[in-house]
C-alpha cells in the first residue's frame, strides 16, 4: 500500500511548459558556465559529497527534479544506483542525451508513488520551490515514507520568505512560475513534521547569479 495521494498544484502544466522552455539554456548554462554544476561550488559539492558517502550501501537513490542530470551523473560516478526524474520533458531529454549512461524518467515530485522504505537517499536539489506551501509537506512526507529507516534526503532551495513571480529566466526566455522562498527555520520544521530528522543546515550568502540560499540534510530515523 502506497503512501495517500498528493494534491496536483494548480499551475503544474504552465510551470513544466516553462522549464520545457528554458532548459536547452539551462542545459548549455550548466555545461558552458559551470552555474549549476556542484564541481565549481566547494560548499554545494561538500554537502553533495556527504549525502552521497551517507547513503552508499543503503539502497536506490532518486533525484526529484533532475534538470539535465549534472548531480545524477556525478552520484552515478561515485558508484551510487541513482536515477532521476523531472518535471520537464524537455529537461529529461538534456539529462539522457549528456549523461546516457544514466536512468531519467519524466514525472513530477507530486505524482511519484514511491514504495515505502526502498530508497536510499532522495535529493531535491533546487527543484521544490516552486511547489506550493501547502504542497511542499505532503511531497516531503512522501519522500521520508519512501526512504528506508536510516535513508537520507538532501535539499538545496532559495532562502527568504517572498513568493517571486518570475517571467523570464535563463537568457530572457518568457516563463511562468513562482519561487516559493523559505526561512531555514521553517524548513526544517516542515522537515521534521514529515518524519525525518535534520541533521546539516547550511546557509549560502547571496552570489551574483542567485540570492540566499540554504542546504538541508535529514536522516529517517532507525
Ligand atoms: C533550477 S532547476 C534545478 C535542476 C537541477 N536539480 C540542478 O541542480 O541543476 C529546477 C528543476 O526542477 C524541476 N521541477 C520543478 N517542479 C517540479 C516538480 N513538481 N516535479 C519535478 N521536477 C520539478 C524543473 O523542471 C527543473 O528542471
Amino acid at each position: 500500500m502506497r503512501g495517500d495521494r498528493i494534491d496536483r498544484p494548480a499551475d503544474l502544466d504552465v510551470v513544466r511548459e516553462s522549464y520545457d522552455r528554458v532548459a536547452d539554456n539551462y542545459a548549455h548554462m550548466v555545461v558552458t558556465t559551470g552555474i549549476g554544476d556542484i564541481r565549481t561550488h566547494p560548499w554545494l559539492k561538500a554537502s553533495i559529497d556527504a549525502f552521497a558517502d551517507s547513503v552508499r550501501g543503503l539502497g536506490p537513490v532518486l533525484d526529484v527534479g533532475c534538470g539535465p542530470g549534472q548531480v545524477t551523473a556525478y552520484l552515478a560516478e561515485r558508484g551510487l544506483d541513482v536515477s532521476g526524474v523531472d518535471l520537464s520533458p524537455r529537461m529529461i531529454e538534456n539529462a539522457r542525451r549528456l549523461h546516457p549512461e544514466c536512468r531519467f524518467d519524466v514525472a513530477s515530485a507530486t505524482d511519484l508513488d514511491l514504495e515505502p522504505a526502498s530508497l536510499g537517499g532522495v535529493l531535491g536539489w533546487w527543484s521544490l520551490f516552486n511547489l506550493p506551501r501547502a504542497i511542499l509537506p505532503q511531497v516531503l512526507a512522501a519522500f521520508a515514507r519512501a526512504l528506508k529507516p536510516g535513508g537520507y534526503l538532501i535539499t538545496a532551495t532559495h532562502a527568504g520568505d517572498e513568493d517571486t513571480v518570475r517571467t523570464e529566466a535563463y537568457g530572457g526566455v518568457p516563463v511562468r512560475w513562482t519561487t516559493h522562498k523559505w526561512h531555514p527555520e521553517q524548513l526544517t520544521k516542515l522537515i521534521d513534521t514529515a518524519g525525518l530528522t535534520t541533521i546539516a543546515d547550511l546557509r549560502l550568502p547571496p552570489t551574483d547569479y542567485s540570492g540566499p540560499g540554504l542546504v538541508l540534510m535529514a536522516q529517517r530515523p532507525e
